[in-house]
């Protein structure tokens, strides 16, 4: 029994978590990520981005990378890879290369082809193109070499790539603030039919989920977002969940009931695949001054634990 068995039972394909190489440095925090009734899926936080990845041009790092298919590997754990083209943790060879567009648009194919190739056949889905949106669905250009260099074709272009490199894994847009119905979703709803227009395919909507406690509000708002990407043919998924707390006055209890809300959403929509948490313990966050996670510093398991296996339902 646990988090990801409960999900199967409920007819998903896995429940997951986010991990890096730090993590599984620290054996404590280890032993809960290869618990594989809790977690059939990972993420890895850093360890797969194109700095990563490809610190200089032409030169390829995969060592932490493989880490963490391996473990998933041995632990029979899904892979979703993350992420091949993002504004963000862009390696400065290429943001301050000064390249024009064609040059620009080969090093992302050639990053891409290489990336997808060497993970064929690990990957139940790639994050493809990350956070390409402004806050009101229009497509981020200031502060992303791509946008700003190459313009919103790069989005269909990187898919195209994808797909050449990997036929079978699945294709995923992700973002953050798309969780709700409001101008952000409805821009990557329009990105996706983008991408399709295009002819480039396009699998599924990445939804980050990075909440914050209190303010999830309703199953049936999330279920109306879910089947809104849902009825353009892609599947969906929560890639990123966390809902934040302060640490300094935690409402455990208000956050386990937040939890319980987005898989019950995720549960009501069958397009809804998966949901992987950003992270399992509050030793190990991205958030400052925030518990946001299932386990405690500890490594004890907090209220949301429970919330969850009853959100899903029996096993
Ligand atoms: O690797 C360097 C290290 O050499 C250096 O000494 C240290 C000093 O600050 O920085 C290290 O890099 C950090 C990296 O994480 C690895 O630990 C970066 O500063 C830090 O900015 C980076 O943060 C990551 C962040 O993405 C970058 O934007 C977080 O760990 C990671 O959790 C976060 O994940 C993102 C998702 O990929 C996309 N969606 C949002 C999510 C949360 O921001």
């Amino acid at each position: 029994d646990g988090l990801h068995a409960r999900a199967v039972a409920a007819g998903k394909k896995y429940f997951g978590t986010e991990i890096s190489i730090s993590v599984m440095n620290d054996a404590s925090a280890n032993n809960i990520a290869k618990n594989s009734q809790d977690f059939g899926q990972y993420t890895a936080e850093n360890e797969m981005k194109f700095d990563a990845l490809e610190p200089s041009r032409g030169v390829f790092n995969y060592a932490n990378g493989d880490k963490i298919v391996a473990q998933a590997q041995a632990n029979g754990q899904i892979m979703r890879c993350h992420a091949l083209i993002w504004h963000s943790q862009v390696p400065s060879w290429v943001s301050n290369g000064g390249f024009n567009n064609a040059t620009l648009i080969s090093i992302m194919r050639t990053h891409i082809a290489n990336v997808v190739g060497h993970y064929k056949g690990k990957c139940y889905a790639w994050d493809v193109v990350n956070e390409a949106l402004n806050e009101d669905g229009s497509y981020r250009n200031s502060g992303s070499i791509w946008g700003s260099t190459i313009g919103p074709a790069f989005i269909p272009m990187a898919f195209a790539a994808a797909a050449a490199a990997d036929p079978s894994t699945k294709l995923y847009y992700n973002d953050y603030n798309c969780d709700k119905p409001g101008s952000k979703s409805t821009g990557a709803q329009n990105l996706i039919r983008m991408v399709k227009a295009y002819g480039a395919p396009i699998h599924g909507m990445g939804l980050q989920g990075h909440f914050t406690t209190g303010q999830v509000g309703s199953a049936s708002t999330l279920v109306q977002n879910l089947q809104a990407f849902a009825n353009l043919g892609v599947e969906v998924a929560y890639t990123e969940l966390d809902i934040a707390t302060p640490s300094s006055n935690p409402n455990f209890n208000q956050q386990a009931t937040d939890y319980a809300t987005v898989v019950s959403a995720c549960k009501q929509v069958s397009a809804c695949v998966g949901i992987t948490t950003w992270g399992f313990t509050d030793k190990h966050t991205w958030i400052r001054n925030s518990y946001p996670l299932i386990w405690d510093t500890n490594m004890q398991k907090k209220a949301a634990y429970n919330a969850i296996l009853n959100a899903w339902g029996s096993s």
